[in-house]
């Protein structure tokens, strides 16, 4: 038998679900149920009737189905795969900067620890960030945390107010340069550029459109070229699903090594071993999904 056929193997005799996220290895997302961006996969997680969930991803993604539901076993196949923008906030800090502005709503985006969801009042994806700062009154301030480029994007789009935590993705933010972009227009004049929201200011102003991962797949489909900036082991997918287009990403090595980490070796001692059981405490689950469900309201 081969790798992939015990894979198959396991996932029906141990009624298994396998999600990956849009950023996995490409042999991930082949051998995957099902594919998408932070939001949909959270909602696939949450409406899943299978026993284990094998959550292709980082750590914050597994936790976020775990809480969603709890029925069911959620395993992460590389435990070490974790997100340093969900590490740029602790609870503490996120506690001390609610008491700077007492008072103040919590927007918290997904890629962060369930403690802090837990302190939120809200959580958001890339995808609808601003449909929740909406959700707001205009005039009323929100705090938003950890990640200060999607924030202040999400309150140009929405017309409200933030304040931003100085968290970011280190591949975002420092993966891309107005100077590579330049290069890249000179060469490919007439490209579409896409950009995910975690990206830097200049990049997001230069951008033609801004969106999830999600919402590229999706435009994708009505271009033909097109220049993207976020983690390049998307574009390779975009490119394995597209080979007829010009996809071209702004910058192949913005890799995130986290998401990389999981192999397809993983996934089959995943569902061999039933590892790594993602659990989070029943008391701040709790808390967190109150957040997240909120979410999901304002989402549909
Ligand atoms: P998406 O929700 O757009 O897939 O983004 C998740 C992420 O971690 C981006 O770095
Ligand atoms: Fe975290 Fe950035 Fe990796 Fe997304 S790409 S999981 S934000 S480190």
């Amino acid at each position: 038998m081969t790798i992939l056929e015990r894979i198959d193997a396991l996932r029906q005799e141990k009624d298994a679900v396998i999600l990956a996220h849009n950023y996995q290895a490409v042999e991930i997302q082949k051998l995957a149920d099902i594919t998408g961006d932070s939001l949909q996969l959270s909602m696939q997680a949450q409406s899943s009737k299978a026993r284990l969930i094998v959550f292709c991803g980082v750590r914050f993604m597994a936790e976020t189905a775990a809480i969603l539901n709890p029925e069911a076993k959620v395993l992460l196949p590389a435990a070490g795969a974790g997100c340093p923008m969900a590490d740029m906030i602790t609870v503490e800090q996120l506690r001390a900067f609610k008491a700077e502005h007492p008072g103040a709503p919590v927007v918290c985006y997904v890629n962060s620890s369930v403690a802090v969801k837990a302190e939120s009042d809200v959580c958001c994806t890339s995808s609808n960030a601003v449909k929740i700062l909406q959700s707001f009154p205009p005039g009323q301030t929100t705090l938003f945390v950890p990640d200060q480029h999607l924030g202040t994007w999400a309150a140009q789009q929405s017309g409200r107010q933030v304040i931003v935590w100085q968290g970011f993705c280190p591949i975002h933010q420092w993966g891309f340069t107005t100077a590579q972009l330049k290069v890249l227009r000179k060469k490919h004049p007439g490209f579409t550029l896409l950009a995910h929201p975690e990206c830097d200011e200049d990049i997001i102003e230069a951008a033609d459109q801004v969106l999830s991962t999600g919402g590229m797949l999706k435009y994708v489909k009505q271009k033909d070229k097109l220049i993207i900036a976020t983690e390049a082991t998307f574009i390779d997918y975009l490119r394995y699903l597209y080979p007829e287009k010009q996809i071209v990403a702004l910058n192949y090595r913005a890799r995130c090594q986290n998401m990389r980490k999981t192999t397809v070796q993983h996934v089959l001692k995943a569902l061999e071993e039933e590892q790594f059981h993602i659990q989070v405490p029943p008391d701040i689950a709790a808390q967190a999904l109150k957040a997240l469900h909120r979410m999901l309201e304002l989402s549909t």
